[in-house]
């Protein structure tokens, strides 16, 4: 019989650090704020809604999976934030225009005491933007104990048991890993020669896992998805995910891949197009910082339909990915996919998606619950990349060597197993063949 694992009650406040306080920061905020005080449904958070079967079909135990591990509640979590507007949270989300105003309104005084602290940004990293709210530092590394001082302070003034941070800034240019990023020593003295290899992204990653602080990434960029960040997670024993919140297109993508798959039918072809308006969209429109999202987009398919085992089905793929900045939709973002299927005898098909989705409402739930599993993993001494949470990111972090898995459906398999091995339940195979014997 498996046995369960020792995990820390959730005990006390739980900070939630978000780094940017766009759209889908505040979306999450005044969601959470709006859910407490029983305005609104936490729906698409599988933290507030979901169950997990435990033991035998026959046994008829589906408990919610809130039930079985001890998860922060809403009425624990303290918000903090960092941007480059002086717009308190309020302010922000009537930017986003996410929210109706009459929903924000119920939740004003609240949304109005979240300002955001100065930023540490370098418009080399994110070039379509621009604002006051920015520290000023001799180098990166004090630049990172400023962070480390907004962390302190936020934890004192609301008494606060543990904290977790999440990046839910602008996406960054595209980067790769570079001799900095390999040990925690050749990223600390990057740090002080202020190495142009460290984006803001990764100072706030490095003050956050430097004090054990659990640390996801909403977006593609690198951040804490390198060499040095994740030895420096295992030394201080830090939990860690990401990448890219997998929403809109991406997340239709991983439902509708997996099942041709499963019963082989070939794709020749995948277009992908997007229209959207936001900040998010006008950063995008920025072929740098396109490049990042477009490789985190991208790598979804291969991954999923393994052309190197399947060449007769999908070698000659051939997959495009755009993002059209139009402001009109704001955070509307409408999505179309072009699906080019090959069947029995090779006999063309095609698929066509037109998703009108909500960006942030998509996103929002998916920070709620990175958060409150992120801290789940601090309180059972899980530390490092959190595969188990793959289910919520385009682009898996992962360790060397290993291919991520993009699949919805194992994904989730196993999320709810790794909340089942915590729990000591036994895991479930599907294999079933026990109800026949
Ligand atoms: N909305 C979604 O469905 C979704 C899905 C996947 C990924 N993402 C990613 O999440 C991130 C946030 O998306 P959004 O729609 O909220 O964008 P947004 O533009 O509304 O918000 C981002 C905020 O981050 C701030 N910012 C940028 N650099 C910063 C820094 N160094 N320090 C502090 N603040 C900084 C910006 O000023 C802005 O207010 C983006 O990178 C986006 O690509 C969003």
């Amino acid at each position: 019989m498996p046995v369960p694992v020792d995990i820390a009650p959730a005990r006390g406040k739980l900070g939630v650090l978000l780094v940017g306080l766009g759209a889908v920061s505040t979306t999450t905020i005044a969601g959470v704020l709006a859910i407490r005080k029983g305005f609104a449904k936490p729906i698409g958070s599988l933290t507030q809604m979901g169950t997990v079967r435990l033991g035998k079909r026959t046994e008829g135990r589906s408990p919610k999976i809130s039930e079985i591990v001890p998860l922060a509640t809403l009425d624990d979590l303290v918000f903090g934030a960092w941007d480059i507007f002086q717009d308190d949270s309020y302010a922000a989300a009537r930017t986003a225009g996410v929210i109706e105003p009459s929903m924000l309104d119920k939740v004003r005084p609240e949304l109005e005491q979240i300002r955001p602290w100065p930023a540490v940004f370098d418009q080399r990293y994110v070039k379509r933007l621009e604002g006051p709210n920015v520290k000023k530092g001799a180098n990166k590394k004090v630049l990172a104990d400023a962070l480390g001082e907004d962390i302190r302070r936020f934890k004192a003034e609301h008494n606060l048991d543990r904290m977790v941070m999440v990046w839910c800034g602008s996406t960054e240019v595209f980067m790769t890993e570079s001799a900095a990023h390999q040990t925690v020593e050749s990223f600390e003295r990057a740090l002080e020669a202020n190495d142009p290899a460290i984006p803001s992204s990764m100072v706030y990653a490095y003050a956050a896992i430097r004090e054990g602080i659990p640390y996801a990434n909403a977006a593609p960029n690198l951040s804490a998805d390198i060499p040095a960040l994740v030895e420096l997670a295992a030394r201080t024993k830090t939990p860690l995910a990401g990448k890219d919140l997998k929403t809109g297109q991406t997340l239709l993508k991983t439902i509708l891949a997996p099942g041709l798959k499963a019963r082989l039918l070939g794709v020749d072809g995948w277009y992908s197009t997007n229209i959207l308006g936001n900040r998010d969209g006008e950063v995008l429109d920025d072929p740098e910082s396109f490049k990042t999202k477009e490789e985190s987009k991208k790598s979804v398919l291969d991954y999923i339909f393994q052309p190197q085992l399947y060449p007769d089905l999908y070698a000659h793929l051939c997959h495009v990915v755009r993002i059209n900045y139009y402001p009109p939709r704001g955070d509307n973002k409408e999505g179309w996919d072009n699906i080019d299927l090959v069947g029995w005898l090779g006999y063309p098909m095609q698929i066509k998606v037109n998703f009108l989705c909500r960006d942030s409402i998509l996103a929002a739930p998916i920070v709620l619950d990175v958060a409150l599993f992120l801290d789940l993993a601090k309180r059972a001494n899980m530390h490092g990349i959190q595969e188990w949470l793959s289910f919520y990111f385009k682009s898996p972090v992962h360790a060397p060597g290993l291919y991520p898995e993009h699949d919805l459906f194992i994904q989730l398999m196993k999320l709810k197993n790794t909340l089942r091995y915590l729990k000591g339940e036994e895991l479930i195979t599907h294999l079933g063949r026990e109800y026949y014997d």
